[in-house]
């Protein structure tokens, strides 16, 4: 494979390992402390998450249930009215559950303040938010975060499931691009 596209690698694969295995344990020490031996209800929103979530709920010693969401993304207006379409809703009931958001980025906050109107409705005891990358810099709706990874800088970054365009999602460590990458 040809990586001539990486500009700089801003975490490796150990430290995302590492920072994904403290995150599982703040988790697990937070739901044990705080909800006893209540199932955390996991909800993922599609697609960028898959991979933190798959590394992240194996360091999560309580336990959990996984379900997904989907949304429509920016190109459909998102960013400028703050609404979006659900495109694919949660298998299960929410109601009285505590439900943990994790995604793999909140940049604006638009997506998940969307999502977060949408769960409340559906009357969870709790709703908490765990992302591995924080674009705060970037927040235009506030929200709790209650489990972060890393806060990052206005780059736009690929890898660990994150895409440009759809690809590099597989990458192990997460990049940013260099600028021609954005020109073709
Ligand atoms: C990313 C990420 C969040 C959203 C955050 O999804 O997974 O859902 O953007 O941005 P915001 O805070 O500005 O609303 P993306 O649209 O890239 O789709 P993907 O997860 O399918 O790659």
């Amino acid at each position: 494979m040809d990586y001539s596209f990486i500009k700089k690698v801003l975490f490796t694969e150990e430290e995302i390992a590492s920072r994904v295995r403290s995150l599982g344990e703040q988790i697990t020490a937070y739901y044990r402390e705080n909800y006893g031996e209540q199932e955390i209800n996991i909800v993922m929103i599609l697609k960028g998450g898959f991979i933190f979530l798959a590394d992240l709920i194996r360091h999560i010693h309580h336990p959990l249930t996984v379900d997904f969401m989907a949304i429509s993304s920016y190109e459909n207006g998102l960013k400028d009215t703050g609404i979006a379409r659900i495109t694919m809703d949660l298998s299960t009931s929410i109601r009285d559950r505590n439900v943990l958001i994790v995604e793999d980025i909140i940049d604006t906050g638009l997506t998940l303040g969307y999502i977060i109107k949408i769960l409340r409705e559906k009357g969870p005891n709790s709703i908490e938010i765990c992302t591995l990358l924080d674009r705060a810099k970037n927040r235009i709706a506030d929200l709790p975060i209650k489990f972060r990874g890393f806060e990052i800088e206005s780059f736009f970054v690929v890898g660990y499931g994150l895409d440009f365009r759809q690809k590099w999602r597989n990458l192990p460590f997460i990049c940013t691009l260099k600028d021609e990458v954005f020109e073709t």
